[in-house]
């Protein structure tokens, strides 16, 4: 990709702009976490309510949830993240630094070998045999891979032993799947329908990095349909023209993603994939969609002990349904958007510009009111306070104007508007579009309107 966006560049606007900060700055920082600042806040939040609106308000056969992050334990073991859940970690004995053992073979291979599907023993075979060497220090003494389990823990502390042990979530859809007959009887949904939920999950990560991309706490957006056996697969179908076509809706470019089959498939499943986007360090998964059959309402009827079977009330019909999974990470997504929408303009005057082209629909502010001169603040504000009511919006009076519309540019605002004393006489503003810079004359009792049909999604 040709592209002047780098990690570097991202980063620090995004801490002089207040979309995100470091986590717990003042104590040094706590690695991998971030704190989304008063502009990220209104981008996060625009991108889950687009996510709602389109998987959840527009789609009759998709109920919402909000579960609880601390479940019951026995979920975990259902669910096999409590045996089985991790990724495979060497330690390097000679600098300390911990790996994950798939990372290094794909770094080493510079991606053309996916470790995905081979065995401890493969992959350390693979690491002998290729001389793959610890990238801090540059030696080859590995210790034998282990699994390390990512899933934090925390304690009711009642007796204080093993039992007390409960565990933040590492995944928001288990919540789904033990909530599908609540669901189903209290909506009386038929199959095929769909339960989804935006919510935090926490993952103990190997390797987290790469600013948004794997952190320790994060937010999911997950939808598990459930439907029968014969239309799984046009099903899952059309969870990936639905997935690829949201995210192109945001505004990701479609050069800049592509569908990657997985390697090798779980005993239970038909197919999975994900979707990668280009992001400054390579293409990487954005979100995964995966066919998971009957696993996981099997395994939570086994556990539970509860009979997870729909009765289909016209043919009388029993069976457990087939699940296909559709999950995007929050932040992940936001960094991808935040990647997107980056660009350093050349201007006439020499002048370089840093503007966000987000789509006007997840943009943080919609719209900033900038008086010319102190002395419209009164009116300035007037048009302000309207505004308010109807979209998040900025007001700035300090500095030249050429300066206010760089930082509006910088936090990706679409709409500037200026007041002059023009506006006094004849009530109209001028409206600054962010991409073309073009300037027009409207009235101020069609700020409203104009401005709400522009932010729009076509
Ligand atoms: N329930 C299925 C599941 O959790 P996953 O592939 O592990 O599948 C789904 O995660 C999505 O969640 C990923 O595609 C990614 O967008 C996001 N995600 C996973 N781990 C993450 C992390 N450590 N930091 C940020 N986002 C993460």
């Amino acid at each position: 990709m040709e592209s002047k966006v780098t990690m570097d560049k991202i980063v620090n606007l995004c801490k002089s702009r207040g979309f995100i900060f470091p986590g717990s700055e003042i104590y040094g920082g706590f690695a991998n976490t971030w704190d989304f600042g008063p502009v990220g806040v209104e981008l996060k939040n625009n991108i889950k309510r687009a996510w709602w609106k389109r998987f959840v308000q527009e789609d009759p056969q998709t109920y919402g949830v909000d579960a609880a992050i601390l479940m019951n334990p026995t979920v975990w073991q259902a669910s096999g993240h409590v045996e089985s859940f991790g990724d495979p970690k060497m330690d390097c004995k000679n600098c300390k630094t911990r790996h994950r053992a798939d990372t290094l073979i794909e770094n080493h291979s510079k991606g053309k070998i996916s470790a995905e599907g081979m065995t401890n023993e493969e992959m350390e075979a693979y690491i002998e045999e290729h001389d793959v060497r610890c990238p801090v220090c540059g030696k080859r003494d590995f210790t034998p891979i282990r699994k390390f389990n990512p899933m934090f823990t925390t304690s009711r502390a009642m007796t204080g032993d093993a039992s007390d042990v409960v565990y933040l979530r590492p995944e928001t859809c288990q919540g789904e799947y033990v909530n599908f007959l609540n669901v189903q009887r209290s909506t009386r949904a038929k199959v095929p329908f769909a339960i989804a939920q935006i919510g935090k999950s926490f993952r103990n990560e190997i390797t987290p990095g790469n600013f948004l991309f794997r952190t320790i706490e994060f937010e999911q957006m997950e939808l598990q349909k459930f439907c029968k056996e014969e239309s799984s697969m046009e099903t899952y179908e059309d969870y990936k023209k639905r997935a690829i076509t949201f995210v192109e809706n945001l505004g990701l470019k479609n050069e800049h993603l592509r569908f990657h089959d997985h390697d090798k498939l779980a005993h239970y499943a038909k197919a999975a994939c994900d979707i990668q986007y280009l992001f400054p360090m390579g293409w990487q998964e954005l979100n995964g969609i995966h066919h998971r059959g009957t696993w996981d309402l099997t395994r939570h009827q086994e556990f539970s002990g509860k009979n997870m079977y729909y009765l289909d009330p016209i043919t009388n019909e029993k069976y457990i349904p087939t699940v296909i999974e559709y999950s995007i990470g929050a932040d992940r997504l936001t960094l991808a958007l935040l990647c997107e929408a980056y660009d350093e303009e050349q201007l006439e005057n020499g002048e370089t510009r840093v503007v966000m082209h987000f789509h006007p629909a997840i943009a943080p502010y919609k719209v900033a009111v900038l008086p010319l001169q102190k002395n419209l603040g009164d009116k300035a504000k007037e048009i302000y306070n309207t505004l308010i009511k109807n979209f998040m919006c900025d007001y700035d009076e300090a500095g030249s104007i050429g300066k206010r519309y760089r930082r509006q540019d910088e936090i990706g605002t679409p709409f500037c508007i200026t007041i002059d004393f023009d506006t006094l006489e004849d009530d109209t503003v001028t409206i600054r579009d962010r991409d073309t810079m073009k300037q027009e004359r409207i009235n101020v009792n069609q700020l409203v309107d104009v401005i709400e049909k522009r932010i729009k999604f076509n």
